[in-house]
């Protein structure tokens, strides 16, 4: 069979699973492989998309996110997401890596960064819905395996999804995540699951809901909220690895795990293991590591005083001796222990 042929055939194996789809969100330097391994280790999401390829008339595919996918460790599928503006360029590069082992092509139409967005590509397609249809419609044309966009409600406000419901529903999309917030709103402030609900009814394709998506609960919440086909969860899975199990733990009707301190201890240690790179110097290897503790710290302690001193530690030891100290017992780790 051709790789289009596998993809399609995997795609089709994919959304026939009765149980929502889980994926884990692409995050620029924190989505690799290595992060990946460690993940399938506590559970993993179905479903993993790389951090963005950065795509203009020059590029070539990035060595580092390539190695991911072809190297991909989790024997689960992966998606290859792209971001850029030039509809050329992205049909180029999504032909080239539909040669790979790749599950789908993902376009980034959300990115809020402003070097990224300010050009017109990311979130910023949503402020130029005639670039996004152009762009679509090219992707469209030039692989025959599954399409996909990840996108926000809309630039600065949730009901401009009203206007490229149609528009994405015109280019025989095959999953649309959304991610339910507005460019303007960054990271922060409340996600519009009510308006994820309204994308939802307006596709007929399958939508995962983005948006944080912190425990297993909240999950299910938005779930029932939304009647999308599955989740997508970036965040809360660094926090903890553990939500996905967790997910299909509770949907089953079985006990949900509780992991303690000591297991998330292990985590920390695993994670910075991996972080380690042939002659990576100590001090490097820390500060990667940092850019995780960011999202786990409040887990650890909800205060904020664990990550302070993980934040000011400038050694291994300096980093375990903050995380042993909270975490060194075999008590259920509260902030991700219960229903949240
Ligand atoms: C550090 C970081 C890097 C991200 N990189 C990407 C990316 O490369 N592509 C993308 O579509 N979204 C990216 N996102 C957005 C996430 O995929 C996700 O949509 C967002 O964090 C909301 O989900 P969450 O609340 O579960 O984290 C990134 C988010 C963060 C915090």
């Amino acid at each position: 069979m051709t790789r289009t042929g596998t993809a399609r055939t995997a795609w089709g194996r994919l959304l026939a699973q009765p149980e929502p789809l889980l994926a884990m969100a692409p995050m620029q330097d924190v989505t690799h492989a290595a992060f990946w391994r460690i993940l399938i280790r506590f559970g993993g999401p179905d479903l993993f998309f790389t951090e963005f390829f950065r795509v203009h008339a020059a590029s070539r595919l990035d060595r580092d996110i390539l190695r991911s996918i072809t190297n991909n460790p989790t024997g689960r599928p992966v998606v290859a997401q792209l971001v850029g503006t030039d509809a050329a360029a992205l049909a180029r590069t999504a032909r080239e890596l539909s040669q790979h082992p790749v599950a789908a092509i993902d376009l980034n139409a959300g990115c809020p960064v402003p070097v990224v967005s300010r050009k017109g590509a990311g979130g910023g397609l949503l402020r130029d819905l005639g670039r996004l249809e152009a762009i679509l419609g090219a992707l469209r044309d030039a692989i025959a395996m599954p399409l996909t966009v990840k996108i926000r409600l809309g630039w600065s406000a949730p009901e401009e999804c009203e206007r490229w419901l149609p528009l994405v529903s015109r280019h025989g999309v095959d999953l649309v995540t959304v991610h339910g917030r507005t460019v303007q709103q960054m990271y922060g402030g409340a996600v519009h699951y009510d308006w994820i609900a309204r994308a939802v009814a307006g596709l007929s394709c399958p939508v995962l809901a983005n948006g944080d998506i912190g425990s297993f609960a909240q999950a299910d919440r938005v779930l029932a909220m939304t009647g999308a086909r599955g989740v997508m969860v970036g965040r809360g899975a660094i926090r903890n690895p553990w939500i996905f199990r967790q997910i299909r733990e509770h949907r089953s009707g079985g006990a949900v795990g509780r992991p303690t301190g000591r297991m998330v201890l292990g985590y920390l240690r695993e994670l910075y293991a991996a972080l380690a790179s042939p002659g990576c110097p100590e001090r490097a290897q820390v500060e990667r590591f940092k850019k995780y503790a960011n999202f786990i710290g409040t887990g650890i302690e909800p205060t904020g005083r664990c990550l302070h001193r993980i934040q000011r530690a400038a050694s291994q030891e300096g980093l375990f001796g903050a995380a042993e100290e909270y975490l060194d017992h075999d008590r259920p780790l509260e902030p991700l222990a219960g229903p949240g």
